[in-house]
């Protein structure tokens, strides 16, 4: 199945838009397939997911995801630095859009020295080459790492689940489930242009839990790469140990706590999340709540961050900047390598 031609890649919304039917695009090969069925519960301790920026952050949502069922840990690293305990009994995902991210390389470049099995996620590149007779999931070419999100959590999506013996999710029709919770959000209260008006010209601070927190994660991406404007991000309960004694400043520098609710949330920290609310309300400053109607925890995780990605392109266009280019980007990159 294809359906890139239908996508205007010049086009941040566009791509976007297109977000729930990527996630049915790509299918596993033969290659990953075969390796995966190799990985047994005594032949692995551990997953671990490399990926820098727009391409890492598919492994953290699928990390907060999987990790209460997963019977070894799944950890992300997104340096150069391939940790000590991760040995040859690791799985090693390596995922870069591009293949040509150089944390990602020489981390995965450790793992292969290690003798580590690997799985790659890429268009090509470096990773590529140094995935030569390993296992390869090819992208579509063309997206901006960040747009490709959809793709690079659906494959991790299909790859966790076999390694895990999970129940394995049918990417078809999910992608349809989240294309009708996304069309629920057109002209409402909740539709991500009228958010996007609430913060304009204001820095959000998104705020989450568990699973939605890599999402306040990436909501804070999107909204520094997008709408190239500051943003932050916190997670409960750990903003109440440190964080909140910060909550004075808030109005002083115009920030809209954001918060991600979860139909999920344990007793203890939906309190929290409401106590949260209540002390920067007594501060003089008011909140927004977003809560997203899901039948499962990965409609929710994957909903919410099509939802603040949607957030993130309205801000763009209100602000009127580009938000496909990234030059502060490219040119970090090339004073990198003078
Ligand atoms: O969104 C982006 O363009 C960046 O955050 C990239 O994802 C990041 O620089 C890593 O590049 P790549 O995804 O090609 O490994």
């Amino acid at each position: 199945m294809d359906i890139t031609g239908e996508i205007d890649l010049s086009s941040m919304r566009s791509m976007i838009n297109a977000f729930p039917d990527l996630i049915k695009m790509v299918e596993l090969n033969h290659d990953v397939m075969k390796q995966m069925k190799e990985f047994s519960r005594e032949q692995f301790r551990g997953i671990c997911i490399l990926g820098m920026g727009g391409s890492g952050i598919a492994g953290n949502l699928c990390k907060e995801m999987y990790s209460d069922e997963a019977y070894a840990p799944i950890i992300c690293v997104s340096d150069y630095i391939l940790p000590k305990y991760v040995t040859k009994q690791w799985i090693v995902i390596g995922v870069s859009y591009s293949g040509n991210t150089e944390e990602t390389i020489s981390a995965f470049e450790q793992a292969v020295n290690r003798g580590c099995p690997t799985i790659s996620i890429t268009t090509g590149g470096r990773l590529e080459v140094l995935s030569e007779g390993r296992p390869i999931c090819y992208l579509p070419i063309g997206f901006q790492p960040r747009a490709a999100l959809p793709l690079l959590i659906s494959v991790q999506i299909q790859i966790l689940e076999t390694i895990l013996g999970l129940i394995p999710t049918d990417m078809k029709v999910f992608s349809k489930k989240i294309n009708s919770i996304a069309n629920t959000w057109k002209n409402t209260s909740i539709s991500p242009k009228i958010i996007a008006n609430e913060i304009v010209g204001r820095i959000p601070l998104f705020i989450g839990w568990q699973h939605l927190s890599p999402v306040a994660y990436r909501a804070k991406c999107q909204i520094n790469e997008n709408a190239k404007t500051v943003s932050f991000f916190s997670v409960i309960p750990e903003n109440n140990h440190n964080e909140i004694e910060g909550t004075g400043m808030y109005g002083t520098f115009q920030i809209v706590p954001i918060f991600l609710r979860s139909k999920y949330e344990t007793t203890q920290i939906s309190k929290r999340f409401d106590a949260t609310e209540r002390v920067i309300l007594d501060e003089g400053v008011r909140s927004i709540n977003l809560r997203i109607e899901t039948d499962t925890k990965l409609e929710e995780l994957v909903a919410f961050t099509l939802y603040v990605d949607m957030i993130s392109i309205e801000l763009a266009d209100i602000r009127k900047v580009d938000s496909v280019s990234v030059e502060r980007i490219a040119s970090l990159k090339r004073i990198l390598s003078e």
